[in-house]
């Protein structure tokens, strides 16, 4: 599997569920899709009609069985953190249902003209660079219904650069004219499991058959690999659903409904978000002043209006709008360091990021805002004195961020993330 995985890209496990797993998965997820309990639904133009529908992990708060017939199905968590080398993070749980006709146009579909792949800085679910896709078809993906195709060894094309000290670039390659991209036909059946490096190209076909094409569509990324936008909020229901050995694939979730979902707007879970501001020789940006008390830059979040469900839980366009009032500054990306309770209470959740400006302690321009660019010592001594709100847990982000190491203190590869 490993030789295969690292020359090709991807890995099919045939066989990796049996027939009745399967049913057991996606029995109710195509439930949910009849009913229309899916994510963006659309009364005037709704499944069973062609169109490509899709479902986020809302399904797992009510279904929290399916999870160890998907995310925490032994045969696929072994090998996936056996090619890791580490233990995963369950990023994306995805059902797409393509009913007959979808993606039929007049034109006719040409073969490589779909082909894409899913590094999207811009995703809470594409945003990460050690990363898999673990594909479930619920059917045989066949020439009629329409097969997943791949493209071996494109995903050598993207290549991770070395970190600046914070944040790794990432060179994304650009997917040439349909002609040139060579794809193969898996052959997925009922049964078997795709594994797809996250850079793989791939391309989904028409279904020109008279059943419906369904499947889940998972991503996992490295535990040493977190997204830059941040994670997907999971239905908290599921995480105490899984036995202890798989806790550690959803460690990011709420009871109350707040989950990664589109049903009328967008909801991602996630409240507000404090920012660590770094400049060019690592002094932090803190608001106020010693008789004040200084704290972070901070704003309440909100979703992107326009979402879909992939883009959900990335509030990066609101955050940067209110770091812009707040300070003047324009911050262009950001990188997630992690999420902590938030200060409306219950399970609100306050998202703190990271960004290293190119200059030296800049002048903020906005309004009359007092504020300091303070070196880690005046942190620390700020700290002791109590001049910091949340001092130590302000020094530890900035640990985190610094030192490039996650909340437990190990090494993590950081990307850059965009709204
Ligand atoms: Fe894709």
């Amino acid at each position: 599997m490993q030789s295969a995985f690292e020359k090709d890209g991807f890995f099919v496990i045939r066989g990796a569920l049996t027939e009745a797993e399967v049913d057991r998965l996606a029995n109710p997820i195509c439930r949910a899709f009849a009913a229309g309990e899916y994510d963006s639904h659309n009364p005037e133009k709704a499944y069973p009609e062609p169109g490509i529908y899709s479902m986020g992990p809302k399904i797992l708060g009510e279904h929290p069985e399916i999870a160890s017939v998907s995310l925490a199905h032994p045969t696929i968590v072994r090998a996936i953190e056996e090619l890791f080398g580490e233990p995963a993070v369950l990023a994306q749980y995805w059902s797409i249902m393509r009913p007959p006709g979808a993606g039929v146009d007049e034109a006719g579909f040409v073969p490589g003209s779909g082909a894409h792949f899913d590094y999207k800085p811009w995703r809470c679910v594409g945003s990460f660079v050690k990363w898999m896709f673990a594909v479930i078809p619920f059917v045989d993906y066949t020439e009629d219904v329409g097969p997943l195709c791949v493209s071996p060894g494109s995903y050598h094309r993207t290549t991770v650069l070395d970190s600046d000290g914070r944040v790794h670039p990432v060179d994304a390659a650009q997917v040439p004219p349909a002609a040139d991209v060579e794809l193969v036909d898996p052959s997925l059946k009922k049964g078997d499991v795709v594994l797809m490096h996250g850079f793989c190209w791939h391309e989904a076909r028409p279904n020109y058959g008279t059943t419906d094409r369904a499947g889940l569509y998972m991503k996992f990324h490295a535990q040493s690999s977190p997204p830059a936008c941040g994670p997907w909020i999971y239905p908290s229901a599921v995480a105490e659903a899984l036995p202890d050995e798989y806790r550690h694939l959803v460690p990011h979730h709420r009871a109350d409904g707040q989950c990664a979902s589109v049903r009328g707007e967008p909801v991602g879970g996630i409240d507000e978000a404090q920012l660590v501001i770094e400049d060019a020789d690592g002094r932090i940006l803190l608001l106020g002043d010693e008789s004040t008390g200084y704290t972070l830059p901070g704003c309440t979040a909100a979703e992107d209006s326009g979402a879909g469900i992939l883009d959900t839980g990335n509030v990066m366009g609101s955050v940067m709008a209110g770091a812009k009032s707040a300070t003047g500054l324009d911050l262009p990306w950001l990188s997630w360091l992690l999420d902590v309770p938030g200060q409306l209470g219950g399970d609100s959740r306050c998202r703190v990021y990271g960004h290293r400006l190119l200059e030296s302690a800049p002048a903020l321009t906005a309004g009359d805002v007092t504020y300091r660019w303070l070196t880690g010592a005046e942190i620390e001594s700020a700290t002791a004195a109590g001049h910091v709100a949340g001092g130590d847990e302000v020094r530890r982000w900035i640990g985190m961020w610094q030192n490039q190491v996650d909340e437990e203190g190990c090494a993590v590869t950081r990307s850059f993330g965009v709204p």
